[in-house]
C-alpha cells in the first residue's frame, strides 16, 4: 500500500478543494491510500517547537509515515491559504526535524474562477522545493470548480478523464521519486 498525506487548504464544509481532492482519490489506481491530515490547528508559536502541541505531534506522524503528500489549495489574495502555510510552518519545525524532506509532493488547486489558483500554486511551489520535497512538475492541476464539477461535487466527464491523468501520474512519482 501507498498512502499520502492529504493536505486540504480550506477548513469550510463546501469546500472545491476538498471536492476536487476527494475526486482525485476516487479516480486514483489500486494501492493508494489517502490519509487527510486534520489542519485545523492552533497558530504556529515557536514558544512551542520545544514541546508541540498534540494535534501537531499527529501531523508530523501522519507526513512522516506517509509515502507522498498532496497539497489541495485555494487561491486567497493572490497566494495560498494561511491555513495550509501554518500547517506546513508547524510540520517543518523543530529546526532539523523537517518532516517534509525528502518526501515526493504533489500540488494541485481549485478556485471558483477560471484561473484555477494558479498563483496560489506558483507561490506553493516555491515552498515546497525549499522544503526539499521531490514535487511533481507535470501534469499541473489549475482546477475551474464552477466548470468541473457538479452539484454534488463530482468531477463531471471532462474533468474526470483530466484529473485520472493526474492521479496515475502522481501515484507513478510516489512509486518512483
Ligand atoms: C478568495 N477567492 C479567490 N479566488 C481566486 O481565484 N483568486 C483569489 O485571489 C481569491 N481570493 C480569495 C480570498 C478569500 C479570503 C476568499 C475567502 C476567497 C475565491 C476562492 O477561490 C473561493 O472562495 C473558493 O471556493 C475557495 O476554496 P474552497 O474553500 O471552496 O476550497
Amino acid at each position: 500500500m501507498t498512502t499520502i498525506a492529504v493536505f486540504v487548504g480550506s477548513l469550510r464544509k463546501d469546500s472545491v478543494n476538498k471536492a476536487l481532492a476527494r475526486n482525485i482519490e476516487r479516480l486514483s489506481p489500486d494501492g493508494l491510500e489517502f490519509r487527510y491530515a486534520d489542519l485545523d490547528l492552533p497558530l504556529y508559536n515557536q514558544d512551542l517547537d520545544a514541546d508541540l502541541p498534540a494535534k501537531v505531534v499527529e501531523l508530523k506522524k501522519l507526513v512522516e509515515e506517509s509515502d507522498g503528500v498532496l497539497f489541495v489549495t485555494p487561491e486567497y489574495n493572490r497566494s495560498f491559504s494561511g491555513v495550509i502555510k501554518n500547517a506546513i510552518d508547524w510540520a517543518s519545525r523543530p529546526w532539523g526535524k523537517n518532516s517534509f524532506a525528502g518526501k515526493p509532493a504533489g500540488l494541485v488547486g481549485a478556485s471558483i474562477g477560471a484561473l484555477g489558483a494558479t498563483q496560489a500554486q506558483a507561490q506553493l511551489r516555491n515552498v515546497l522545493l525549499f522544503l526539499d520535497m521531490k514535487v511533481l512538475g507535470q501534469p499541473e492541476v489549475y482546477f475551474n470548480a464552477s466548470a468541473g464539477l457538479g452539484e454534488d461535487g463530482q468531477a463531471n466527464e471532462s474533468s474526470e478523464a483530466f484529473l485520472k491523468g493526474y492521479a496515475q501520474a502522481f501515484a507513478e512519482h510516489v512509486r518512483t521519486a
